[in-house]
């Protein structure tokens, strides 16, 4: 839970180098959590309830096992000796009692805390309790900590880094080391901080991922529509959680996960094909998967989508590779990670109002049809429908038909012969505008149109080429950027945590300037105007916290 307050950004905490934890979460949590839907009106029944739900309609079998208990679970205020208490009336047997309970039922039991001295929801924040706290729900044999963001003493990037870097030393310290899912980056993302200077979330990002195994990147999905909260569309609020995602795939790796918020399935303002548009891009994301609805009221239809197997082995893969976009238009979002065997996946979202066919060529897709021409056919399989298709190579890529409006199209698609390359758009992950090729060899950047001017390979050596020169490199031509033949001799660039793209040769960063400019300039600090999306694959240099 994100309180809408206009935080003022301070001064940054440089150099604190963060330690190296052994990652006791390789795959992205799958669970239930009672935010979303119930908010702060919870008891010991709900988390009971869902257990049993669970375990009979299919979704723990299917993996969800995880019960984590949002906000308002506790008193208001703490006992005499400090500790925390959980509300006697919620919870009439206690949280002990309760964590047995879901164990012995097979599932994960996780809480939830607040770094501030108040929680959102105005019960007790844990600043200068970390201690104590931490104790109190190990006790209680917790497993797994959410820790929100509300109530801090100021809005700095430090101040967060001092409390959370506390708790990562407290937590890391354990025997056995809760699962940390940390909420401080959503509380400088551009939209809740109230700036459009991102470096600080930037900064966040990057120690936040360090810290935790899981990190809540920017807004609250759309709660249910009860009394307090009122109404409004999930599918709205659903795409802006993706879209903030889509910025920050390079922080991505076994181990630790960007959260783009619950699986708020069961919001009465969603059509199913929107509510398996929402699962199926989290899927592809290899996203946390925690369902925050009434699990005992899902319907059949619902529970069959939360437990397709081919999505689900999507998200579990354990490359845990974000998928990232190949292109983005006004119509369709396309994208495509690699799996662990080598298999390619490609989602296609439609965001239009009516149903509609794409062609997405294997060259976006990241293969090569030069390559392919020694093979007949590539297989793929439709993750909806269960179909296995054997598409012929001469077809020039995949044909997904019908796609329903805000419906999804995703396709499994076998390793081949071809070799894999790193493809999408390189985009200004404030602007959110596309580095965009054009016949004289000039670039910009521009509005994202899904042409082919905008989705570029970037090759083993670190050279890129777009889709529409696939024979041409960009260089950095004395600060400008061009795409010229030599470029692919002589031009290597390098991608860095940061999210920076540096040139080789002159050290200079890709930014992008006044009226869509595309420049080489010294590079800066996180700087709005240097900070670009790559397509996953793309090695990612350095760690900065
Ligand atoms: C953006 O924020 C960073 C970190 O707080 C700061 O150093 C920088 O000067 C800001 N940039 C602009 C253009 O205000
Ligand atoms: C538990 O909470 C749910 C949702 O707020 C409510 O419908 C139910 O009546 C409550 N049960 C008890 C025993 O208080
Ligand atoms: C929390 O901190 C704020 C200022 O940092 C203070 O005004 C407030 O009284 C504190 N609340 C509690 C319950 O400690
Ligand atoms: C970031 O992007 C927003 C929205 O396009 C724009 O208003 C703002 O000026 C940009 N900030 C910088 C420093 O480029
Ligand atoms: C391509 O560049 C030319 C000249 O540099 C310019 O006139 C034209 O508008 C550009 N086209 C696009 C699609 O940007
Ligand atoms: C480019 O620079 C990076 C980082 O310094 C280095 O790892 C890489 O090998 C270089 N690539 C080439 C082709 O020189």
């Amino acid at each position: 839970m994100i309180s809408l307050v206009v935080l003022a950004a301070v001064a940054r905490l440089v150099g604190t180098a963060a330690a190296t934890q052994s990652d006791p979460l390789p795959l992205p949590p799958m669970g239930f959590n009672n935010w979303a839907r119930f908010m702060t009106n919870i008891n010991e029944s709900i988390f009971v309830d869902a257990a049993e739900a669970m375990s009979k309609n299919g979704l723990l079998a299917a993996g969800y096992n995880r019960i984590n208990l949002d906000d308002a679970w506790s008193t208001k205020e703490r006992a005499a000796n400090g500790e925390m208490v959980w509300d006697p009336v919620k919870f009439p047997n206690g949280l002990p009692w309760l964590t047995a309970h879901l164990k012995s039922k097979g599932f994960i039991p996780g809480i939830y805390t607040d770094a501030g001295n108040v929680s959102c929801g105005g019960y007790p924040g844990a600043l200068h309790h970390e201690e104590i706290d931490h104790e109190t729900f190990t006790s209680w044999s917790f497993e797994y900590l959410k820790i929100d963001g509300c109530n801090m003493p100021d809005h700095s990037e430090a101040t967060y880094h001092e409390v959370y870097g506390r708790w990562h030393e407290i937590l890391s310290g354990a025997d056995h080391p809760m699962i940390l899912s940390d909420s401080a980056p959503a509380y400088f993302s551009g939209e809740i901080a109230g700036t459009n200077n991102m470096t600080d979330w930037y900064t966040v990002m990057g120690w936040a991922s360090a810290y935790g195994q899981l990190a809540r990147h920017s807004a609250d999905i759309l709660v249910y529509p009860d009394g307090i909260y009122g109404g409004g569309s999930s599918w709205v609020s659903m795409l802006y959680n993706y879209g903030q995602e889509v910025r920050l795939a390079r922080y991505q790796r076994p181990g630790y996960f960007n959260d783009p918020d619950f699986l708020n399935v069961d919001h009465p303002s969603y059509t199913l094909d929107e509510g398996k548009s929402h699962f199926a891009l989290w899927c592809s994301f290899s996203a946390p998967l925690i369902i925050s609805a009434n699990i005992p009221a899902l319907s059949q239809e619902e529970i069959d989508y939360l437990t397709n197997k081919d999505l689900l082995a999507v998200n579990q893969d354990r490359l845990v590779q974000q998928a990232t976009l190949v292109s983005s238009g006004q119509t369709w979002d396309v994208l495509t990670k690699s799996l662990e065997n080598g298999d390619r996946l490609l989602t296609i979202l439609n965001k239009g109002s009516s149903t509609g066919d794409l062609t997405v060529s294997w060259e976006s897709i990241g293969l090569s049809s030069k390559a392919l021409r020694r093979a007949n056919y590539v297989s793929a399989k439709n993750l909806w429908t269960g179909e296995q298709v054997k598409v012929s190579v001469k077809d020039g890529g995949i044909t997904a038909k019908a796609i329903p409006s805000h419906g999804t199209a995703v396709f499994r698609i076998a390793k081949s012969i071809s070799p894999v390359t790193p493809t999408g758009i390189i985009f200004n992950t404030n602007t959110t505008n596309c580095l965009t090729d054009n016949k004289s060899g000039h670039v910009t950047f521009a509005q994202c149109d899904g042409s082919d001017a905008q989705t570029w390979r970037v090759r083993p050596h670190g050279n890129i080429n777009s889709l529409l020169r696939p024979d041409e490199c960009i260089v950095d031509a004395q600060g400008a950027i061009l795409s010229r033949h030599s470029g692919c001799r002589t031009d290597a660039w390098t991608y860095e945590l940061s999210g920076n793209l540096i040139n080789n040769n002159s050290k200079l960063c890709l930014t992008e300037g006044a009226n869509g400019a595309a420049t080489a300039t010294s590079c800066g600090y996180e700087l709005n105007e240097q900070v670009v999306g790559l397509p996953v694959g793309v090695t990612v240099v350095g760690i900065t916290v």
